[in-house]
């Protein structure tokens, strides 16, 4: 166990090996193997502005990642870091719940100017998943607690807090966790809601609070509902009297080209959760913002003013930051960028599928929140399997689309990765700033590596891993499968 204090100063001056060993043993052993797998861990990120990381070693990287969402604005966006940065130089007060801040209350009114309809009672956090939280008690408050069951889609994500992972439709990340009481639906099938909300009635009482969804599942692997199913999810919330709680977490702040994806289908929730990039990419902020009616309902009584409060929520310098990401998503014309940008990437993707159907199963998107859903079963075609390892290919099988990052990474400084709730799906969300150079470059790219064909990118991956910890890494994935 290394003993030593290490002095911020030197932090730019250490090797970067070091801090990997001690991520992997004072942060996440797991994680640092799998990252190993993919050679991210032999990129020491140095700085990054736009799209662009640069390493120490001057290597450039250019991000189809975004921090899953949360970097719509590209890295360190100029106007949007000043704004932080400006209160910091001015020794402006960042934190205080006693003395209101004036950057909090004017971004709640901005943000309200931006959402549709009445959301307009706002309550800041820290992330996404404390914006879910918040969410799912607003509407239990509603009902003065008499309704406690909540409805979401399976393979939803939410979060990772026991609330919003009881929302979550995940058994690999719920297993061994107690959950509230919650019932999933098929995403896209309002047949399937309706029957639920018509099972939840007891004694004439709905049982349900609210039902909460991502317009567009993410983690779920660009899940892209049919036509009107929010439209009539919208109806039968009305009908049953339940609330409608989105997850604009992901698909808001631009990212499928309108400010929230929902305004694509005319529909307007009663509550909506958002984090990730309305922080603009530098600072730690989430919301959840209600409509007036919700907001009464809940917390009428001045009494229960200290009832939900967060103690970093709404800072000064967040508030600022996000005040300029909304002014800059404006400004900067990204709707229109993200639009057509999104256009050219999903034709070129399309013809890419054209050309190796064998490899590309689907593509699907909206604005830039697209993926491409692999044909798995390409890695038959591999017939390099080194190893005689039981449930190898199984492993190989779920990889893939991690496979084909960690190649547009080495031979083509691309970051890419896969999705938490759908291991076929390829993510590809570059922040709305991309140029259309640089989606030439990624088509470009992954069509190079897919002519390359299955069996070189098994070799390299399975030869990396081989004499590395992600051997380790693969040994117990391999075990979980044949246990299973
Ligand atoms: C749709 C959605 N909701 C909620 C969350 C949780 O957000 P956070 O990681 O900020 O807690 C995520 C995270 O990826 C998400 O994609």
């Amino acid at each position: 166990m290394h003993k030593e204090w290490i002095p911020l100063a030197e932090v730019p001056s250490r090797p970067y090996t070091e801090a990997v060993e001690m991520f992997r043993s004072h942060i996440n052993p797991g994680l640092v193997a799998l990252l190993e797998i993919g050679e991210y861990t032999a990129i020491n990120p140095q700085s990054a502005r736009g799209a662009v990381i640069t390493s120490t070693e001057g290597k450039e990287i250019l991000d189809f990642v975004s921090s899953y969402g949360a970097l719509n604005f590209g890295h360190n966006h100029p106007r949007i870091l000043q704004a932080m940065q400006e209160i910091q130089n001015r020794r402006q007060v960042d934190l205080s719940k006693e003395l209101l801040s004036p950057y909090t209350a004017f971004l709640a009114h901005n943000l309200s100017l931006s959402l549709p309809g009445d959301l307009s009672k706002v309550y800041f956090c820290n992330s996404g998943t404390e914006a879910v939280e918040a969410a799912l008690k607003l509407a239990s408050r509603c009902f003065k607690g008499k309704r406690l069951t909540f409805l979401y889609a399976d393979n939803a994500l939410h979060g990772k807090t026991i609330g919003a992972l009881s929302v979550t439709g995940s058994d690999r990340l719920r297993e061994f966790f107690p959950t509230l009481p919650a019932q999933s639906m098929t995403f896209g099938k309002s047949d399937d809601l309706e029957q639920l909300l018509e099972k939840n009635i007891t004694n004439g009482e709905q049982q349900v609070a609210a039902v909460i969804l991502e317009p567009i599942q993410g983690e779920a692997g660009i899940i892209i509902p049919p036509d009107n199913y929010l439209r009539e999810v919208r109806e039968l919330c009305d009908r049953f009297g339940v609330l409608l709680i989105l997850d604009e977490i992901q698909t808001g702040m631009g990212r499928t080209g309108s400010f929230l994806a929902c305004e694509q289908e005319g529909i307007v929730p009663d509550i909506v959760a958002m984090a990730k990039s309305l922080g603009g990419g530098v600072a730690t902020i989430g919301a959840t913002v209600s409509t007036t009616k919700v907001f009464k309902t809940a917390y009428e009584n001045p009494h229960d003013c200290l009832v939900q409060t967060s103690t970093f929520g709404g800072r000064a310098t967040s508030c600022a930051a996000a005040m300029a990401a909304l002014e800059v998503l404006q400004e900067e014309n990204l709707f229109t960028n993200t639009k057509e940008r999104g256009e050219q990437l999903l034709s070129g993707l399309i013809n890419l599928q054209k050309k190796y159907p064998e490899w590309i199963k689907d593509v699907r998107g909206r604005g830039l929140m697209v993926g491409i859903e692999f044909n798995v079963d390409v890695i038959n075609q591999a017939k390099y399997l080194p190893l005689k390892l039981p449930g190898l290919k199984s492993v190989l099988r779920e990889h893939l689309p991690g496979m084909v990052a960690a190649a547009l990474l080495k031979q083509h400084g691309i970051l890419g990765t896969l999705m938490l709730n759908n291991r076929a799906v390829l993510r590809v969300y570059p922040p709305l700033i991309i140029t259309e150079e640089q989606i030439d470059y990624f088509l470009n790219s992954l069509d190079n590596i897919l002519s390359q064909g299955p069996k070189d990118l098994v070799k390299n991956r399975v030869n990396h891993a081989v004499g590395n910890s992600g051997l380790k890494f693969i040994g117990s994935w391999a075990v979980s499968f044949i246990k299973k």
